[in-house]
């Protein structure tokens, strides 16, 4: 499923807000191939995710930090791990545009950011919610800040 959907609710207002807007970037990518004789829309897509993921992350894991999380690290080793497939991913189309598949690029996005909410980001909000009112403060400082008009 293309969309975030309640399931994957946090509940701390600027990573459900990123999460929405990861997921819409990702939708820009699937309409851009349908589109794009050249690549041009497809590659600023992917350009645009990445920038959108590379903020995303460091507000969570500015918020991780901020918790005391104890699986801060590991959960940012993902996020590096992401962050290098993407980079690898749009050098390669930027390279060879056919040697890859739009729609499977979807699929591994849509895939990856599911788990990844699911599982690893779900891991820290008891965390959070410990830290209470910091944490409420810091999210919105942080929600304040984000351009959501991609
Ligand atoms: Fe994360
Ligand atoms: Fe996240």
């Amino acid at each position: 499923m293309l969309y975030w959907d309640e399931s994957l609710a946090t509940g701390i207002a600027v990573v459900d807000e990123d999460h929405r807007g990861l997921f819409g970037l990702i939708k820009v990518i699937d309409d851009a191939k349908n589109s794009d004789v050249f690549g041009d829309k497809v590659c600023a897509a992917i350009e645009a995710l990445n920038d959108y993921a590379h903020d995303h992350f460091r507000r969570e894991e500015a918020l991780m930090l901020l918790s005391g999380y104890i699986a801060r690290t590991r959960h940012e080793d993902e996020h590096k791990s992401f962050s290098i497939t993407m980079k690898r991913l749009l050098q390669l189309y930027q390279v060879s545009p056919n040697l890859v598949s739009i729609s499977g690029v979807v699929v591994y996005l849509t895939d990856w950011l599911r788990g990844h909410i699911a599982y690893s980001d779900q891991a820290y909000v008891n965390s959070m919610r410990e830290c209470g009112q910091l944490i409420d403060i810091a999210s919105q400082n942080l929600l304040n800040n984000i351009d959501l008009n991609f």
